[in-house]
């Protein structure tokens, strides 16, 4: 009977724009760094209908929010879900369709009169982003038992403040014990462009790319932009330029799937006649491949002391996160592909480009994604869209997936 249940897309919808506006941007788009009093109100509201539809709700001590339908016998929940922090010029659908589509399945299946044997769960991770504190995915590196509670609280965020203030401050440091998870399967837009590419709806995750992230400072010495021959200068501004042209060329000599990122830049004084004394930028290297992975770290190690010496400044760097790539589980992954293929969907398998809280899950229980499409690859910013055909598709497989893996 639960093979032939299906999701309300317009109850879907409706939830996301709901979200939408929590954090809402002047011309579109969503502003809900973690842990800000934007992340607050919108947890507040993923909560408050995690307790509409009698959910046993849980907050961990890291803020991570759990909503909990106990099946017909005990045991360990099936769970689903992701986070509902965006970065600055976030849209829609990173993180909230994960868990919204949670909610949904579950609303589904209880209307339906259907309660399955396991309990389902559906959460949302703690700071998934990383753009306001490092690393990313640090919710649920926490909840799978891999990041102590005082580390996690201690890190100082990009505005100064911690993550233990900013927790505290919205009243998110709950009490609840770490769980035990049967399996867990995320829903995310896919965030690329290959899936509208080919014009497949499902996107069959395989695993997820490695994630290197460092921060680099280079101190070099002030003077006048005027008076300075270009031989006598120690100008950080220029070691910083110098690298983010370098990563861009050692990831195309590397090749294959390796790409690099200058993501953040500051320069001080930050002023038209002044040679910068301090440069600090950061560098996010990613591949499937660990060893090139590495390759590429080392290089960029070294090409950065090339600079310093040559430029006569001194650069300091400090890892702000680093995951080798991740594999899911592959009995889960064909289950997900077969799904999808009996709702008559069209699939994909592929890795995933960007971090998701699925692939901490990894660590504690069979685990896996469900990508759909992102309308012109794009993400990361207020133009983020998926059309809702494909949220109904992708919300529609996991909904089967999870009552499967629930009987
Ligand atoms: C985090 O979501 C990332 O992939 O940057
Ligand atoms: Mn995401
Ligand atoms: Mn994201």
């Amino acid at each position: 009977m639960s093979a032939d249940l299906r999701i309300d897309p317009s109850r879907l919808l409706d939830r996301i724009r709901s979200l939408g506006q929590v954090g809402a941007l002047p011309g579109g788009g969503v502003c809900r760094l973690a842990l800000t009093e934007e992340d607050r109100r919108g947890r507040d509201r993923v909560r408050g209908w995690m307790e509409e539809l009698g959910l046993e709700v849980g907050v961990d001590p890291l803020g991570n929010v759990v909503g909990v339908w106990p099946g017909t016998e005990p045991g360990p929940p099936v769970m689903t879900g992701s986070h509902i922090d965006t970065v600055r010029t976030g849209g829609l659908y990173d993180g909230n369709l994960g868990v919204l589509a949670g909610l949904e399945v579950i609303e589904t299946l209880q209307r339906a009169g259907v309660r399955p044997r396991r309990s389902l769960a559906v959460g949302f991770f703690t700071n998934e982003e990383g753009a306001r504190f490092a690393p990313d995915m640090m919710g649920s590196l926490y909840f799978v038992g891999a990041l102590p509670l005082r580390q996690a609280r201690a890190v100082v965020g990009i505005d100064g403040k911690s993550v233990g203030e900013a927790l505290d401050a919205i009243g998110y440091a709950g009490a609840s014990p770490p769980m035990a998870v049967h399996a867990f399967v995320e829903l995310h837009v896919e965030q690329g462009p290959v899936l509208e590419e080919e014009g497949v709806t499902i996107g069959v995750v395989e695993g997820v790319q490695g994630i290197s992230w460092t921060e680099f400072t280079v101190t070099g010495i002030s003077n006048h932009a005027g008076t300075t021959p270009l031989r006598l200068r120690h100008d950080a501004g220029w070691v910083a330029g110098s690298l983010i042209q370098y990563v861009r060329t050692m990831a195309l000599e590397l090749g294959g799937d390796q790409i690099a990122t200058v993501g953040s830049l500051r320069l001080h004084p930050d002023l038209v006649n002044v040679i910068p004394n301090r440069a600090v930028f950061t560098v996010d290297l990613r591949n499937t491949d660990e060893a090139v992975l590495q390759q590429a770290e080392a290089r960029l190690h070294a090409h950065v002391r090339a600079l310093a010496e040559q430029e006569g400044v001194t650069v300091a760097h400090r890892s702000l996160a680093r995951f080798e790539p991740v594999s899911f589980e592959p009995e889960l992954v064909d289950r997900i592909e077969a799904t999808a293929l009996r709702l008559g969907h069209t699939t994909r398998r592929m890795p995933s480009g960007a971090g998701h809280d699925a692939q901490m899950l990894a660590r504690i229980c069979p685990a896996a994604m469900i990508f759909v499409p992102s309308v012109r690859g794009i993400s990361h910013n207020v133009a983020e869209h998926t059309d809702p055909a494909d949220l109904e598709a992708g919300a529609n497989v996991l909904l089967q997936v999870m009552c499967e893996l629930a009987t």
